[in-house]
């Protein structure tokens, strides 16, 4: 049986000549990622690239899988799709956005909200000056057309009809349908994707075979203190060694307690406490003074004790506040094939035995 051809999308994409056609260009690919590509007889106008930063400091090897994730073994392969999990701020999609550059690609992000539409991941109508429609591709749309990295960020605060319109991009089929344009987008074969996904209340559960199409699931995990303290300066290269030393010992101590202070924590704390520092030169606060306030006005009063707010967090949550393994994103706490479970009947049954 013959597999379709990826590169059918070269022949039905033709890019259209347009006065905007430089605007926003990316210096990784310039003009080519931007300006308006007709598929089908429907003009579609491209999103821009995003062109931030995209340092990844530390944890080679979770940048090493993901980039595993996107290389294709010979012309029969398909990249993969993975999912970045981890604790909030702790560089999901700064880990993302750092392999899209790595490979030097153009790349686009959309972030996920419960309001996603299905329509609004893939060709948007506007209403132009003139009464005309014109169609706007969606950041996802953009990065199969130019063949670059798309990153649906905080993947699962998307509801299931919307990522039921991208089942069919992330399976070898490889396209998508946009209802509201009338046309089916093929992906470039240059196409990539990933998934960052949080962990908090105001999630959805993504339905399997959705999931199923989102594999493997990479794991960020905490910097190691020499790595926390180089996130540290290359956010803040004007912050005062003293203070860097003292939210590298805060940051670690909590990692240490499991709790889940993120490196973006200690960028928002340092920030603030510098700002307060500078205020006012003839009455300079101290170091000290500055940070505690910092502390406490940015992760909160408990933050100033660590050791007790970890205890506090245990007797509360049974443990919720611990952070969560690469398991937890496969079982529920309370699932007997949880690896970490910690199973009564087990204990009941070597009673038993004994
Ligand atoms: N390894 C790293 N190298 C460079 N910067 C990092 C690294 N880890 C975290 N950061 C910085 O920490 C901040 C938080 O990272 P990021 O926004 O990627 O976290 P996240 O896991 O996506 O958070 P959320 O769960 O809220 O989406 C950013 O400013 C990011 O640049
Ligand atoms: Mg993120």
């Amino acid at each position: 049986m013959s597999r379709p051809s990826h590169d059918d999308t070269s022949r039905s994409h033709r890019k259209v000549p347009h006065s905007d056609d430089s605007a926003g260009s990316n210096s990784r690919t310039p003009s080519a990622t931007t300006g308006h590509v007709e598929i089908d007889g429907v003009v579609l106008k491209l999103a821009h690239p995003y062109d931030g930063p995209g340092q990844w400091i530390g944890q080679q090897e979770v940048l090493t899988q993901l980039l595993a994730c996107w290389l294709t073994v010979d012309d029969t392969d398909l990249p993969l799709t993975p999912r970045l999990v981890g604790s909030p701020g702790i560089g999901k999609t700064q880990l993302a956005i750092a392999a899209a550059q790595r490979q030097k690609l153009p790349l686009y992000i959309y972030q996920c909200t419960a309001d996603t539409r299905p329509e609004d991941l893939l060709v948007t109508p506007v209403l132009s000056q003139d009464g005309r429609i014109s169609y706007h591709a969606s950041p996802v749309v953009s990065a199969m057309i130019t063949g670059g990295v798309c990153i649906l960020d905080e993947g699962n605060r998307m509801n299931e009809k919307s990522w039921a319109s991208l089942a069919p991009l992330f399976d070898q089929r490889r396209y998508v349908e946009s209802i509201v344009a009338g046309i089916s987008i093929k992906a470039s074969p240059k196409f990539r994707a990933a998934i960052t996904m949080n962990q908090d209340e105001s999630t959805f559960e993504i339905p399997d075979y959705i999931l199923s199409r989102l594999q493997p699931t990479l794991l960020v995990g905490f910097p190691n203190r020499q790595d926390e303290l180089s996130i540290l300066q290359y956010h803040l290269p004007y912050a005062e060694a003293e203070m860097l030393a003292m939210t590298v010992e805060f940051l670690q101590h909590s990692h240490e307690l499991k709790l889940d202070f993120s490196p973006r924590d200690g960028i928002n704390l340092l920030r603030y406490a510098s700002k307060r520092m500078m205020q006012d030169p003839t009455h300079p606060m101290s170091k000290d003074q500055a940070w505690r306030e910092a502390l406490e006005k940015c992760l909160g009063g408990d933050a100033l004790d660590l050791d007790n707010l970890a205890e506090k967090r245990r007797r509360n949550f049974g443990g919720d506040a611990v952070p969560l393994g690469l398991a937890d994103f496969f079982f529920n706490a309370d699932d007997p094939l949880h690896p970490d479970r910690e199973d009564d009947e087990d204990d009941d049954y070597d009673e038993r035995e004994d």
